[in-house]
């Protein structure tokens, strides 16, 4: 924050935006516009969409004076992992395409290397998630899982995300089916994008296996092979099956009522990750941050990851204090890649936390113990 006041001091002004409405703005005038369409939108008229955002309206945080805040600590633990701040990049389906080169996974995972703030890696990434993993450094990386019909691949994704080392496994429950996107749906085109592949499923062995014909040279036979082949319709009955595939906790994202939550934990979950998916999967749903509260609360123990909605460093601290163990962004690092590759997605991260620390810092939470404890106030 300094660094960029005393360099306004000097003239020279930050080189992206510090602010969502500003990279958004940005990104609208930058991004090829099939890109911009497939990553802005979401389903519907986009109702819960803009819900998710504008509810962190009415929760309000209610500032501590006198305490000591001098020195702030954001570190979370995560399933043993000793996380720097409590933030996580959410899964993006083909980021790859977010960069110029085709290689926005890496990108990404650069960025977690760079900040110290794990990425969620999804099934479709443009490179083979083994090369994800390694870009990532030291930093923790979780794999996202669009469950297969077939048990073998589902079996090999799982197998391969623990030989490459990611330290927990997301299944994404509200996705075996795509949502109704009208953006996408007007104008689903997407010239610019022919040349890449979604190299993570096209380097599985059992994928190959399968598929008798080579690879397809665009996206777009890339997302109908997708279609035919994941999007598994999961019950409750299938998480024996998919205990079974890993050692490794297992979060399941898209749980957003409380009796699922308890579900989870009786059928062996190890997190939830509570979730509207960015309002891109359903419209007409309540904000993702109001079903936050009851989540918890039916949590217990269990760690909760929050993602939908999340805009401002003030929005993160607003999700841990009604009691979030880790808050993900989708959209806004989506932007940053866009707009300059590893660099642009470490500022977006960087400006995020930057501000919950300040936020933190003036309303008298050294901790994000202390930040939970205080909670949030529900206005209107
Ligand atoms: C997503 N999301 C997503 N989720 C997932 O589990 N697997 C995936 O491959 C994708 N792909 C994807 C692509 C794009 C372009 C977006 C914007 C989102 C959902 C994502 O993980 C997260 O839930 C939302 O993005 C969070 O909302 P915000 O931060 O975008 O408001």
């Amino acid at each position: 924050q300094l660094e960029i006041y005393f360099g306004g001091l000097h003239g020279v002004l930050p080189k992206y935006p510090v602010d969502f409405a500003g990279l958004e703005r940005r990104a609208e005038a930058a991004m090829a516009p099939s890109l911009l369409k497939y990553v802005q939108g979401g389903c519907g008229d986009e109702l819960t969409q803009r819900r998710n955002a504008e509810a962190f309206g009415h929760w309000g945080l209610v500032p501590r004076m006198m305490v000591d805040c001098s020195a702030r600590d954001l570190s979370v633990d995560l399933f043993g992992m000793k996380l720097p701040s409590p933030l996580f990049m959410a899964p993006i389906g083909v980021t790859g395409l977010c960069t110029q080169d085709g290689h926005g996974d890496l990108a990404a995972a650069r960025a977690a290397a760079q900040t110290g703030v794990p990425l969620v890696v999804s099934t479709l990434t443009n490179d083979p998630l083994e090369d994800v993993a390694a870009a990532m450094g030291d930093t923790p990386g979780l794999f996202q899982l669009y469950t297969p019909k077939d048990p073998e691949l589902a079996a090999s994704l799982v197998g391969r995300a623990e030989a490459a080392g990611y330290k927990a496994i997301v299944v994404t429950l509200d996705t075996w089916v795509t949502g109704w996107r009208p953006r996408d749906l007007n104008e689903s085109n997407f010239p610019q994008l022919r040349g890449h592949v979604l190299s993570n499923y096209w380097s599985d062995p059992r994928f190959r296996q399968m598929t008798a014909k080579p690879p397809e040279e665009d996206v777009a036979g890339a997302v109908m092979t997708w279609a035919g082949t994941f999007g598994k319709v999961l019950t409750w009955d299938d998480m024996p099956w998919l205990r079974s595939l890993t050692k490794l906790p297992i979060i399941l994202k898209g749980i957003c009522h409380p009796d699922d939550v308890r579900r989870a934990a009786d059928a062996g979950a190890d997190g939830i990750y509570c979730s509207n998916h960015g309002g891109r999967q359903a419209n007409g749903g309540m904000a993702a941050i109001d079903l936050l509260p009851d989540v918890v609360a039916a949590a217990g123990d269990m760690p909760v990851l929050f993602d939908s909605g999340i805009r401002s460093g003030s929005d993160v601290a607003k999700a841990l204090a009604l009691g979030a163990t880790a808050v993900g962004v989708g959209r806004p690092y989506s932007y940053g890649l866009a707009l300059g590759g590893t660099e642009g997605a470490v500022h977006v991260l960087r400006s995020l936390l930057a501000e919950a620390d300040l936020l933190m810092a003036v309303d008298g939470f050294p901790d994000i113990a202390a930040l939970r404890a205080a909670g949030a106030v529900r206005m209107g």
